[in-house]
């Protein structure tokens, strides 16, 4: 496959505080990545940062198409950690990386937020190159510029805004992605959906067959882009995104973090429907839709943990003066609201609805 037989990809512009970086979205773009990097004047040494289950798949076939060395570290949000980013360091010293280097981030969200917190931090900064590899990470992890790593005492604790040069989608990296990793995935493109775009709404669009699934990486990836732009460093409106994430991140905490973050979401977004409904806001049809809709994805829409351990593990800053509860809800599809006024009850009574 030459390059000429590629056709460009399409190119969507994201405005940052520290300038404008665009979002390559096509059909085999990460072949074209040789053409971006030079488009984009990065004609230092690169690095391709990856993980031992993608350099096998599209790892080493990169390596040699750039010409750049692979740094493969091993797979798991438990490796998103500073050792393993003192371990990236070690290598770009070893490889003779410099100012005018950059670091290629290809994997998933784990992928990204420590390649692009090394990138962050090596030299006090060198360029960064986003080639998101799962789903989530196309349509939600790789845009925004949030990188960083977990410590023992909690997830997302350390970490840095650093925005990438650019961002490569290349849909035709998907079909080998696990379909628990793909419905994983899907959970976020319904928040947004919900959030924003009712087309998204459809569960006929997460068919791991559908053709035209371009295009609702286009709509969804547009959708956290607006959001970004607006809010660049989450002070107000970006904080809509967090749609079901209270519900989700405590259900993680208390499984252990054996449910995935989007399995959880998932399970969130239908809680935050029905606290929407609980608390007067919209129609009972929107939380029956948004179930119907989870649940035909394959994602889990109830939960057996008790009501109020998982109230008690929702993060402490949005509690107030523990009677009331800080959240996104939703007046319907595509009006989303922000909330401070929750009463803790209603919250307790949504879980114990949803438990089995
Ligand atoms: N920075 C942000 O704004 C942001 C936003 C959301 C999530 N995140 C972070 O993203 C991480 C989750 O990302 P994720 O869901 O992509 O998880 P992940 O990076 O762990 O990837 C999931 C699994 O899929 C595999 N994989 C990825 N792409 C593949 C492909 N094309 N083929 C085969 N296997 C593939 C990975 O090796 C891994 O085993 C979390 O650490 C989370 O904190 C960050
Ligand atoms: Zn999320």
């Amino acid at each position: 496959m030459t390059s000429s037989e590629i056709s460009a990809p399409e190119r969507i512009e994201v405005q940052s505080p520290e300038g404008s970086y665009a979002i390559y979205i096509g059909e085999k773009s990460l072949r074209t990545l040789d053409a971006l990097l030079r488009l984009h004047s990065l004609s230092g040494r690169a690095a391709i940062v990856t993980n031992h289950t993608l350099a096998p798949i599209y790892g080493e076939l990169l390596s040699e198409l750039l010409g750049a060395p692979l740094i493969a570290v091993p797979d798991g949000e438990q490796y998103k950690t500073l050792e393993t980013v003192r371990t990236l360091y070690d290598r770009l010293l070893e490889l003779g990386i410099d100012r005018r280097g950059v670091v290629i981030a290809l994997g998933g969200g784990v992928i990204g937020d420590l390649a692009g917190f090394a990138a962050a931090t090596y030299l006090r900064g060198i360029a960064f190159v986003q080639a998101p590899t799962s789903l989530l990470a196309m349509v939600d992890a790789s845009i925004g510029g949030k990188v960083g790593v977990d410590l023992p005492q909690g997830k997302n604790l350390v970490g840095a805004f650093k925005q990438p040069a650019f961002i490569v989608v290349d849909p035709t990296l998907l079909p080998t992605l696990p379909d628990i990793e793909w419905i994983c995935g899907t959970a976020e493109i319904i928040k947004a959906g919900l959030l924003r775009d009712e087309a998204l709404l459809d569960a006929d669009l997460y068919r791991r067959d559908n053709k035209a699934f371009i295009d609702v990486l286009r709509r969804a990836i547009q959708i956290k882009v607006d959001y970004v732009q607006r809010d660049p460093y989450e002070q107000n409106i970006r904080a809509e995104l967090n749609l079901g994430h209270t519900f989700a991140h405590a259900v993680e905490k208390v499984s252990g973090y054996t449910w995935r973050h989007g399995e959880a979401v998932g399970f969130g977004l239908v809680a935050a429907a029905r606290l929407s409904y609980a608390v007067g806001l919209c129609e009972a049809a929107l939380p029956e839709r948004v179930e119907s809709l989870v649940s035909a994805v394959g994602l889990p829409t109830r939960c057996s943990f008790e009501p109020s351990a998982v109230r008690a593990a929702m993060r402490t800053d949005k509690k107030r003066q523990g009677e009331t509860m800080r959240f996104v809800l939703l007046r319907g599809v595509a009006q989303p609201e922000i909330r401070d006024d929750v009463p803790a009850q209603a919250v307790l009574d949504v879980l114990e609805s949803l438990r089995h």
